[in-house]
């Protein structure tokens, strides 16, 4: 089915002009002062080597892993990645949620290399590190009460791991409940749990037992909208679970995105995530919120969890917490790990002091420049933006997601849902061409997911849109 798009309010125009990013918006731009200091950093005068990556990676590097791009990267700058052609593209990707502040952040950089010249090598099986405790320390200020005690690991699937150990073992209860469509890594444990896509299970069975996947409350793709229906059926299927399949008594842990994440950007209604304190508290079960990809301030809350008013026993964070370094935790109450126990669970690398002190700089940098607050402002900005060009085009069925995490789900047709990955495709493919990195996710591959840094320019709000306008206005189909 053609586009029925006619001329689109904002295509061809100046991105400063877009209507989403002007007055109030711009004003407010200046408490976040872009960095000009990333134009005299090393990395500014990096020369173009033109080496093509891909055709040396052929013999030797791993076909296994996933790309959506053959693209030869050499460096970033700020919020701009650079290929080895010396072409530069406004990173809306991160490296799937990561660079939270862009590349080589001054104050990241810096922490990183002061770090690097004092200690590198963990040592948390000798003692305390300066940059691992401080961090603790800040980190669990970021949480709600009794949410207190952070317990460093190096990957988010491995902090998946060691949630489901902790629950397991500090219950006596096998029974995980996770949701259909969930993504929460590629180890076993953790593949166990995920659902996202054959391609991540197919071949590995059997699994971890005693997993049980009930399906997720994907409002628009599932229930027509309806977030009330949603909500009810698939809480029904958990009542459903414990009457004919396992008793509550025997579930250890429910294991949760507040908003799916690879799955398809959708967040879960407030209502059903209350549902769930409220089931896991009645009958001692341990809820596990996986922050992963939504956490970090990347929704306008710190962690998306908040958005419910809801309070995790478990929180697993990664991602952007080191703005790159490979860092992941796991977050409760004190008394849950105490009762865990010392040596249950262990690591080499996990809390490395390098990867420590970047995410402090992450941490302090957020704070000082209020980052929670623009990724709100930032969010809304673009979500207007977006609702502005799906009013020309019904091959956009649904824009959601609070803050800095938003999907856009393209179907044939609005009126027939029927899911479009073709265009999905051809839109990454023609943003990268335009100069804007943009990426998939959801089951059918038919979704764009915006994950800007989250101190993202009202500037880059407009350019970005204008790009996504002017591709997808290109496209047929
Ligand atoms: C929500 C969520 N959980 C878990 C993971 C797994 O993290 P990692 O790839 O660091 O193991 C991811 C990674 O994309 C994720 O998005």
């Amino acid at each position: 089915m053609g586009s029925e798009r006619g001329h689109c309010a904002i295509a061809n125009r100046p991105v400063v002009n877009h209507p989403a990013v002007g007055g109030a918006a711009a004003a407010a731009s200046s408490r976040y002062p872009r960095r000009m200091d990333h134009l005299t950093s090393p990395a500014a005068s990096i020369a173009p080597t033109g080496v093509d990556l891909s055709a040396l990676a052929e013999p030797n590097l791993t076909p296994v892993l996933g790309r959506y791009f053959e693209r030869s990267w050499s460096h970033g700058i700020g919020h701009r990645l650079f290929d080895t052609d010396g072409k530069s593209y406004l990173d809306f990707a991160n490296g799937i949620a990561v660079s939270a502040l862009g590349h080589s952040h001054p104050a990241v950089t810096k922490a990183i290399h002061e770090q690097v010249d004092r200690l590198i090598v963990p040592t948390g099986a000798m003692g305390y590190a300066e940059p691992v405790v401080r961090l603790a320390v800040e980190l669990a200020g970021t949480f709600p009460e009794p949410l207190d005690t952070v317990l460093f690991l190096n990957s988010g699937s491995e902090a998946i791991e060691g949630a489901l150990k902790l629950a397991r073992r500090t219950t006596g209860r096998a029974g995980i409940v996770a949701f259909k469509g969930g993504f929460h890594g590629r180890t076993l444990g953790a593949t166990s749990v995920t659902s996202s896509g054959m391609n991540y299970r197919a071949g590995y069975e059997p699994l971890l037992p005693g997993v049980h996947l009930l399906p997720f409350p994907a409002v628009y793709r599932d229930f027509d909208g309806d977030e009330k229906r949603a909500t009810a059926v698939c809480l029904a299927a958990l009542h459903d679970l414990v009457r004919t399949t396992i008793p509550a008594e025997g579930i250890g842990s429910i294991l949760i995105e507040p908003i799916q994440g690879e799955g398809g950007y959708y967040p879960a209604p407030a209502p059903f995530l209350r549902a769930l304190r409220a089931f896991s508290s009645e009958h001692g079960i341990v809820l596990i919120a996986d922050e992963i990809q939504s956490g970090y301030g990347r929704t306008g809350r710190m962690w998306a969890f908040e958005h419910a008013g809801i309070v995790p026993d478990v929180v697993c964070i990664a991602k952007a917490i080191a703005n790159g370094l490979p860092l992941s935790a796991i977050v409760s109450r004190r008394e849950l790990q105490e009762r865990w126990g010392r040596g249950a669970h262990g690591t080499t690398y996990g809390g490395n002091p390098v990867a420590c002190a970047a995410a402090l700089a992450v941490l302090e940098t957020i704070r000082a420049e209020r980052l929670v607050e623009n990724a709100a402002v930032r969010g809304a900005e673009l979500v207007r933006g977006l609702e502005a060009i799906a009013a020309e085009d019904p091959r956009i069925g649904d824009i959601r997601g609070p803050g800095l995490m938003i999907g856009i789900e393209f179907v044939k047709h609005r009126h027939t849902k029927e899911p479009n990955g073709a265009l999905v495709e051809a839109l990454m493919a023609g943003c990268a061409d335009a100069g804007l990195l943009v990426l998939s996710c959801g089951r059918d591959h038919n979704v764009i997911r915006l994950i800007p840094p989250i101190d993202v320019s009202p500037a880059e709000v407009g350019e970005a849109l204008g790009i996504l306008d002017r591709t997808l206005a290109s496209l047929p189909g």
